[in-house]
């Protein structure tokens, strides 16, 4: 586990680029579950590590489209929402495997993935970002190495 101090949107956005270099050079480690409340930051974090393997693509929160998609680099990134998202049936139908096939996966609202559906996901890297104060914020990486 690696633990990271932010103290603004910035550092929050350099360390998913941190996580987005060890994502592409560790072969196979393809799937990153953010976790973390409302603002927490998991949006911003999205966008260093977008930044980093799919550069100029605008990050957005996909609430109500569930996933957008960034294809300017090699490998395609998938954002995901799932605060909306509920059960195992949810996840099906919306082709949760054919992305984890396809390419990087990084979701937001990881609470809400089933833990039969969780449990499928080969080696996932799990982040946990909290509120320390108004613009504190404790980043935990599990699951790869990242370089700092
Ligand atoms: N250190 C920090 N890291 C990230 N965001 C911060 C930080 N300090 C303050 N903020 C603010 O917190 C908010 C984070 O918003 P963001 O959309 O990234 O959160 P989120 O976790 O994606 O929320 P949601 O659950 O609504 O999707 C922004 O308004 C940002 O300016
Ligand atoms: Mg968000």
């Amino acid at each position: 586990m690696t633990e990271i101090i932010s103290g603004s949107p910035e550092q929050t956005e350099a360390a998913g680029r941190a996580l987005a270099l060890a994502v592409r050079s560790a072969d196979g480690r393809r799937y990153v579950a953010l976790y973390g409340e409302l603002g927490a930051g998991k949006t911003a974090f999205v966008r260093g590590f977008v930044s980093v393997l799919s550069p100029g693509s605008r990050v957005k929160s996909p609430t109500y489209t569930i996933v957008n998609e960034y294809r300017r680099g090699g490998l395609p990134v998938f954002h995901f929402d799932f605060y909306r998202t509920g059960g195992e049936d949810d996840f099906l139908a919306l082709g949760f495997y054919e992305y984890l096939d396809t390419g990087v996966c990084i979701s937001e609202w990881s609470e809400n993935i089933p833990e039969e559906i969780f449990a499928t996901i080969p080696d996932p890297v799990r982040v946990y970002i909290e509120k320390t104060s108004e613009n504190g914020r404790r980043i935990s990486v599990d699951g790869i190495e990242i370089d700092l």
